[in-house]
């Protein structure tokens, strides 16, 4: 399969298989080799690159990256950050400057995000970094270092996109095969391709192949279907196409619901959030995403497609039991809808550590109080059973009951009945239990104006 793209500033046309990782081309096929491989399943950022395309550039991790899912983009290794003639980028002499390296090893891919933060403008060095691990520097100097080339002007060299629309690049793969490019095109491909593969982000499939060594037979790359993305907001509702990714999500919900963006901001990192897409959070049907019980608590409804046309259900009700969605074998995720609404939503995550990891349980909790009364409640869980699912006790003791303590506790105690979870590596059945009630003692407390902050820890 040939995949054509712009590599550090020139055309090139690649010949792989089309599960062959950007990584692995890079650094066994061109002797790019400044892109390093660290853990091979999307965790450390030690193989950092800059990809970019009409909408901008964004760090990703080129060890989870199919080829064709860089088709008629400009990629930008470490190689390719210092100028042509050798003057470093500012955030190289930056990281020289202030001591940002010792053993080196995570360099390169601190050093390709923090050249994409450069360029994006992007400030917030805490969140754009979070994706890169660094065992031997410790992150303060690297972090001041970031802190100081942020003024400092961007490389002509860097604007990739100018570059992308002066060298023609054609944007579409050279698969021998008509691939797919429209929803109705992906239809009849899933139709004729019982058991085919899907790629949107390959932040799941992607480690199938890394760390499975699975073998994906037909498969078909979404990127290639422009109408499964992006985010329209009307009136009445909130479109988010399946193959929308998580930063393009964060962007447009955390205006009208904050609470969603800040725990879009805890998933993963900006790379995987800029591969990453909803579509494939649902799809995967893991009962620990983060997409799930928010979209639930918001009450959305997922829109399905097949060659025997759309099917609409609740998404609560597209979780049937572990492993098992309601979805057949030639259906896709086109969209998801939420209505246009107040906001009443507030997102909790549990996590072992606060940046760049899976939940232990995820709240997602939407109550609706009108004159002191409960008019709504909607309780969505990801971490307390086989899947994302409401709790429909808690939610019936608190609704047309008044927002006041002992409503609270009774809500807390239902959750019991609503739950069993279980033990494993993440949190034990108990621990579940116990931070999933107090996620409703804190949405009160929140409410009663008592700020929280889990991350400030008082005797
Ligand atoms: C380092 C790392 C950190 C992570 N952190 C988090 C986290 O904090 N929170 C969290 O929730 N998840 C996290 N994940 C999991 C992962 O990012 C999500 O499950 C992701 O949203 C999957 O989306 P994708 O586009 O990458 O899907 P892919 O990997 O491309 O696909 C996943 C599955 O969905 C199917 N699929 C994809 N799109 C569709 C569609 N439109 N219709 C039907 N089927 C489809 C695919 O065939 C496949 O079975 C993390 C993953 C990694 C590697
Ligand atoms: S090698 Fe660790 S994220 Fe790619
Ligand atoms: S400098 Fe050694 S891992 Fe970062």
């Amino acid at each position: 399969m040939r995949t054509t793209f712009l590599l550090n500033g020139r055309n090139v046309t690649a010949d792989t298989s089309p599960t062959t990782t950007l990584l692995d081309w890079l650094r066994e096929e061109q002797a790019l080799t400044g892109t390093k491989e660290g853990c091979n399943e999307g965790d450390c950022g030690a193989c950092s690159v800059m990809v970019t395309d009409a909408d901008g550039a964004r760090a990703l991790n080129a060890c989870i990256l199919f080829m064709p899912q860089i088709e008629g983009k400009a990629v930008r290794t470490v190689e390719g950050i210092a100028a042509p003639d050798g003057t470093l980028h500012p955030v190289q002499e930056a990281m020289v400057e202030h001591h940002g390296s010792q053993c080196g090893f995570c360099t390169p891919g601190f050093i390709t995000t923090m050249a994409t933060a450069h360029l994006n403008g992007a400030t917030d060095h805490d969140t754009q970094l979070a994706g890169n691990l660094c065992r031997c520097t410790g992150y303060a100097p690297i972090i001041r270092a970031a802190k100081a080339a942020e003024n400092a002007p961007i490389p002509e060299h860097m604007h990739d996109q100018a570059l992308l629309s002066a060298k023609n690049i054609p944007g579409t793969a050279q698969t021998g095969t008509e691939p797919p490019t429209t929803p109705d095109a992906l239809a009849k491909w899933m139709d004729q391709n019982p058991g085919g593969t899907l790629v949107a982000g390959a932040t799941d499939v992607g480690l199938w192949v890394t760390k499975g060594f699975r073998e994906l037979g037909p498969t078909a790359f979404l990127n290639r279907i422009p109408e499964l993305s992006g985010v329209t907001i009307s009136d009445t509702e909130i479109r988010i196409g399946a193959g929308t990714t998580l930063t393009e999500l964060q962007d447009a919900i955390a205006p009208l619901h904050p609470s969603f963006g800040e725990l879009i901001r805890r998933y993963g990192s900006v790379q995987v959030r800029n591969a990453a897409t909803i579509g494939g959070n649902i799809a995967n049907g893991s009962p620990i995403g983060d997409g799930s019980p928010a979209l639930i608590a918001l009450g959305a409804t997922l829109h399905l497609r097949s060659v025997d046309g759309p099917r609409s259900l609740p998404l609560q009700d597209f979780f049937v039991y572990y492993g098992k969605q309601n979805r057949a074998p030639n259906e896709f995720v086109e969209a998801i809808t939420i209505p246009r609404q107040a906001d009443h939503l507030r997102c909790y995550k549990l996590s072992k550590r606060f940046d760049q990891d899976i939940s232990a349980v995820c709240g997602c909790l939407w109550i609706e109080v009108q004159d002191g009364t409960v008019h709504t409640a909607r309780l969505a869980y990801g971490g307390m059973a086989g899947t994302p699912k409401r709790a429909a006790a808690a939610e019936a003791a608190l609704t047309d009951q008044p927002w006041q303590e002992d409503t609270v506790r009774a809500a807390m105690d239902a959750l019991s009945r609503d739950f069993t979870p279980l033990s494993d590596m993440r949190a034990s059945a108990a621990y579940r239990m116990e931070t999933a009630q107090n996620m409703i003692w804190r949405c009160w407390t929140e409410d009663q104006g008592l700020a929280t902050d889990i991350l400030d820890v008082t005797p």
